[in-house]
């Protein structure tokens, strides 16, 4: 290998050490933050209300002015080097906040007008980013006009239209119905495979489980956890899975120590059963009162568990 083609080890995408927040009532939203953000990476930040999740997205994206600590973007400063950090990152915000009265394709050129793209290069930008949000017929009508879910997809397509390294949406989900948010799972899924790092602020646990590799949980202004979301996972002791079974689920089930078993419909069985019990057990006493088992499943989502152990240790 030429000394040449050993690149320098890329800057993180988000790089947060020690970052305090007191605000002018004195209340400390943030108390010592660190984190990490790898490129291309799809990281969920999560915390209960009040935890401090857009408070540090604002200091990320310069709408909020830190108290304490640094803050690099793909190894920016964004004290020292503010309009280029601001320049790599695209924010949508927890709240609606475009005009209604405009329509989309204006929404879009104007705000990248702001950025200082040329007029002609923000409509080609638009046209694309309104395509493929599914937006494309409704370019041209005002914008008050257009549903709840449309309305957050061109919130995501504003923010995309500056071409942001790390795009970072604040709850972007919100209150919108399971198929918009899955329509825009999708959309969010795309926009991270054409090379967009994303961090993704959400209460819905299953939606950071589906589509976030990392993430880092917030509680009272501190980091209470953070890593790769599988291995935040497999720190549970309790495992579940569903079984699938060859004909009805007999009215009463075996008595496996320590499992709790469940039926669930006909010719399902829940099993929950601590991680380092060693599965045959199961298999044995169920083969040993007549249930056969076709398939399983692992119980996905248990994310909310974990969630909930993490932010209510109070007094601890
Ligand atoms: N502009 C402000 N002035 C004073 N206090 C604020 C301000 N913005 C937020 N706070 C306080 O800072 C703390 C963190 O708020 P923040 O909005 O960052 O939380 P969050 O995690 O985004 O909550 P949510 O899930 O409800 O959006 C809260 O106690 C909040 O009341
Ligand atoms: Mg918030």
């Amino acid at each position: 290998m030429s000394p040449d083609s050993q690149s320098p080890p890329l800057a993180p995408a988000l790089s947060v050490r020690d970052l305090r927040k007191t605000y002018d009532n004195g209340v400390q939203a943030l108390k010592g933050v660190s984190l990490d953000v790898r490129p291309g990476d799809f990281f969920a930040l999560l915390g209960p209300n009040g935890a401090g999740k857009s408070t540090l997205i604002g200091v990320i994206s310069s709408l909020v002015n830190k108290s304490a600590g640094d803050v690099e973007v793909f190894g920016v400063d964004i004290a020292r080097h503010r309009s280029e950090a601001m320049r790599l990152v695209g924010l949508v915000p927890q709240e609606i906040n475009f005009n209604l009265f405009e329509k989309p394709f204006d929404i879009l050129c104007n705000y990248a007008g702001f950025y200082g793209i040329p007029r002609e290069e923000a409509m080609v930008r638009a046209e694309a980013e309104l395509k493929r949000a599914q937006l494309w017929e409704k370019a041209h009508v005002m914008s008050r006009t257009l549903s709840g879910g449309m309305k957050r997809r061109l919130m995501i397509s504003r923010a995309m239209m500056v071409r942001p390294r790390l795009l970072i949406l604040d709850e972007p989900t919100a209150g919108v119905d399971i198929e918009i948010r899955r329509g825009m799972w999708k959309t969010l899924r795309e926009i991270n495979a054409s090379g967009t790092t994303i961090i993704l602020t959400t209460h819905y646990l299953e939606e950071a489980e589906s589509l976030c590799r990392h993430l880092a949980i917030i509680d009272k202004g501190t980091i209470v956890e953070q890593g790769p979301m599988k291995a935040l996972l497999a720190k549970l002791d309790v495992e579940g899975f569903l079984f699938d079974i060859d004909g009805d689920v007999p009215t009463v089930l075996p008595e496996i120590a320590g499992t709790t078993l469940e039926r669930v419909d006909d010719h399902t069985i829940d099993l929950e059963m601590p991680r380092a019990m060693d599965l045959n057990r199961v298999f044995a006493a169920l083969e040993g009162a007549n249930i056969r088992v076709r398939s399983m499943r692992t119980k996905s989502n248990r994310l909310e568990e974990l969630f909930v152990r993490l932010t209510s240790k109070e007094g601890q």
